[in-house]
């Protein structure tokens, strides 16, 4: 059944072990002719044209899959789009009304916080669409429209294949409404649809090559109190979204930091020996920004840092300076979260177990918070 381990040795590997097929699934039955077509979407039209704002409400790592999202929504479909904690949104008398499209992220679709800002952004006559992974849960059935992610159930505690369906499923949204608003080329489209097909295959290629590698590091890293994580560009959301697991696994102490931040504070706190993984931006497509991570890079291994380095076959610019690095294929800027994020969910799960913890049920937290 699904809430078995299937062999595995904990939920979360099973369920890290699926990240492929959660992101296929949530593609599924929605491309055709090499176009997303998204038929929960049909009939919607309207309302897309007419809104002039997107609020993403959601907690925890829910919250991190729509800051990824942000990017390529407001890129693709030129709709300005913020990303708000759902428990700070309803609290502050936010600006919204018809012309808002408050969107929700779910895995359960029972979490209370993110249950009552969608509530109260109905009340207040913003439009709701909700991501959820969980048929018929709350949330989804007080919104004006769904779009389900098909990572199927989740078990541990802490969110993991959820969190590449809910960036899928954000992904389809975006290209979705780019066409219905005439602001993406269809061309160009069918070009991101091609890409995130290819992601399921290029995240397997992940789990093979480098999941013995990571849980050999995790082990030696055992003793280790605070681990940083830079990223940059839809590389900041990964960063937290790495801190956050380790946080929630290995109760070691962890912050994620956008890397062009550095010099305004955190750099402060490298001292030598000090592990920092960092997200490097694709020399291909994001060469600039490249320019600049390897920069970064420089100035904390400069100090010390001990640096875990996440970056792309064949780039060639990290090594000189990085202890370990840790590859992923190439992929279209906007699709770097989807494979970034695998080696750090490894990871946390890695150190965890090395820590003798148990990953699946991590102190003090639960699944699914239904109380605000
Ligand atoms: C809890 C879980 C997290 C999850 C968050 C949001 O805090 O421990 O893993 O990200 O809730 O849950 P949701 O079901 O709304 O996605």
């Amino acid at each position: 059944s699904a809430a078995d381990k299937g062999g595995w040795s904990s939920f979360m590997a099973k369920e890290v072990s699926e990240e492929p097929e959660a992101v296929a699934n949530t593609i599924r039955g929605r491309v055709r002719d090499g176009q997303i077509v998204v038929p929960e979407l049909d009939g919607l039209d309207e309302l897309f044209t007419s809104i002039t704002r997107i609020i993403v409400v959601a907690c925890g790592t829910a919250a991190y899959a729509g800051l990824v999202g942000k990017y390529a929504i407001e890129q693709w479909a030129r709709v300005p789009v913020d990303v708000e904690l759902a428990h700070e949104f309803r609290y502050r008398d936010p600006v919204i009304g018809p012309d808002t499209l408050v969107v929700s992220i779910s895995q359960s679709g029972e979490t209370m916080d993110t249950l009552m800002a969608v509530k109260y952004a109905r009340e207040r006559g913003a439009k709701t669409l909700s991501i959820c992974n969980t048929q018929g849960a709350t949330i989804p059935r007080e919104s004006d429209a769904i779009v389900y992610t098909h990572a199927g159930p989740e078990v541990a505690v802490a969110s993991t294949k959820a969190f590449v369906a809910q960036i899928t499923a954000l992904y389809l949204f975006g290209l979705h409404l780019g066409r219905v608003r005439g602001s993406l080329p269809e061309t160009e489209a069918a070009e991101h649809v091609r890409e995130l097909e290819a992601i399921p295959t290029k995240i397997q290629q992940i789990l093979d090559r480098e999941q013995s590698r990571i849980d050999q590091f995790a082990h030696w890293m055992a003793d280790t109190r605070s681990v940083l994580f830079l990223g940059r560009h839809v590389g900041y959301p990964i960063a937290l979204e790495g801190a956050l697991k380790l946080k929630e696994l290995a109760y070691i102490h962890a912050e994620g930091f956008a890397a062009g931040e550095l010099k305004h504070g955190p750099i402060a706190l490298i001292e030598p020996g000090q592990p920092v993984f960092v997200i490097v931006p694709s020399p291909r497509e994001s060469a600039e920004l490249h320019k600049k991570v390897v920069s970064n890079i420089q100035e904390i291994r400069a100090r010390g840092a001990r640096v875990i380095v996440i970056a792309e076959e064949g780039d060639a610019a990290v090594l000189p300076f990085a202890d370990e690095v840790l590859r992923i294929p190439l992929a279209g800027p906007l699709f770097e979260p989807l494979l970034a994020v695998v080696p750090l969910h490894i990871f946390a799960m890695g150190l965890s177990t090395a820590k003798g913890l148990d990953v699946d049920q991590p102190r003090n937290l639960a699944k699914s918070v239904t109380v605000e």
